[in-house]
């Protein structure tokens, strides 16, 4: 059993994009109000007198999109700093990336994974919900400042959706080659999508790589990261390819995380929504820190049992939120 030690922080449930796969057009999403948010006092307590003392050293910034938080520079930089933190990392859409990547760095990020799951301005608009001017180009400025900035491992994440960038897997896979970029694809899930998800379905992991094995071949890889990914080399790239296959495979024996959301609540699975704990609550009621300390003690104790191992009715079951609110 892995220990559960890697932490992903949810620091708004707002996005700037509307992907289709994770906040379907229509979707009746109900955000948190602004009072219901963990502040920034709030949120770096519980990490110090919570999460750190019963064991966590991992943390990833998520969203939303983590860069429409306002704090997020002083919240990186203050995480940095904590003497147990062995690992800090983002997952953003990249939109904000070009203005704060150096501002990031400098508070001591070091590594990020960006959303790109087009290379065509006119998919990638439709993709994330956009009707208006495209916004492809400045994500992709945000990349390539990320990585002048020196984010390393530079990782683009691809959610594979057939009959809408599939035909592009070559195309995404080759980015992998002349830079140290490190391109992942992630089965598509149902969670939140039913429509988009009964409509197109979704593509194995082992599909692309027959592709790609059949174009270049393929070796085994390596790159750091905390995550459920498969990591494979086209020969002589200087970055990787990695495949995150939760539908085809599942991944939850060697489940390493939990989730807090931006209003203040502990998940112990991305897809379940059993023993969650409401922290924020417990703060602002004034629960001793101790007694939080020791409820997230005791979820970690029963997370093997919440784990999510139910697959048999493929799907995922149901949610009362959307993956842009749990924070991917
Ligand atoms: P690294 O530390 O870089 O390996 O990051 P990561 O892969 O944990 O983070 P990222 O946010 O980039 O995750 C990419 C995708 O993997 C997510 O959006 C999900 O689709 C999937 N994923 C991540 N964690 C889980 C998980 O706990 N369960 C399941 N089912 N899918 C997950
Ligand atoms: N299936 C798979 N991955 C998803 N993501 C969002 N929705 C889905 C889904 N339905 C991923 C995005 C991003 C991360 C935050 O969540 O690609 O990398
Ligand atoms: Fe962990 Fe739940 Fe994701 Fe499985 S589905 S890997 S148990 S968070």
């Amino acid at each position: 059993m892995n220990p559960v030690d890697y932490l992903r922080i949810s620091l708004v449930d707002r996005c700037n994009f509307r992907c289709q796969y994770c906040m379907p057009e229509g979707a009746d999403i109900q955000y948190a109000l602004q009072q219901n948010l963990l502040t920034q006092p709030e949120l770096i307590t519980l990490l110090r007198e919570v999460f750190i003392p019963v064991g966590f050293t991992r943390f990833r910034l998520t969203g939303g999109e983590p860069l429409v938080h306002p704090g997020v520079v002083e919240i990186v930089r203050t995480i940095a700093q904590f003497p147990a933190t062995q690992d800090l990392s983002m997952t953003t859409n990249g939109f904000l990336l070009a203005g704060l990547a150096q501002d990031l760095h400098n508070a001591g990020l070091r590594r990020v994974n960006i959303s790109l799951d087009s290379l065509d301005p006119d998919v990638f608009n439709q993709i994330i919900g956009n009707r208006g001017r495209s916004r492809w180009q400045q994500v992709w400025d945000g990349i390539q400042t990320a990585y002048q900035v020196g984010f390393n491992p530079l990782k683009l994440n691809v959610v594979v959706i057939p009959g809408v960038n599939d035909q592009e897997v070559l195309d995404l896979a080759a980015l992998s080659i002349d830079r140290e970029w490190h391109v992942r694809f992630i089965e598509f899930m149902p969670i939140g999508n039913d429509d988009l998800f009964q409509n197109r379905g979704w593509v194995s992991s082992e599909e692309l790589r027959q592709q790609i094995r059949a174009k270049w071949g393929l070796t085994e890889g390596q790159v750091r990261g905390n995550g459920p990914a498969d990591v494979f080399r086209i020969p002589n790239a200087k970055g990787t390819l990695g495949f995150i296959s939760q539908m085809s495979e599942c991944f939850c024996d060697r489940c390493n995380r939990m989730r807090l959301s931006a209003d203040g609540w502990l998940r112990p699975c991305l897809l379940n929504e059993t023993g969650q704990i409401d922290l924020k609550t417990g703060l602002r009621s004034g629960i001793p820190l101790e007694h939080l300390r020791q409820q997230v003690s005791e979820l970690l104790l029963l997370k093997p049992e919440i784990n999510y191992k139910q697959r048999d009715s493929g799907t995922t079951g149901a949610y009362s939120r959307t993956m842009s609110q749990i924070g991917g």
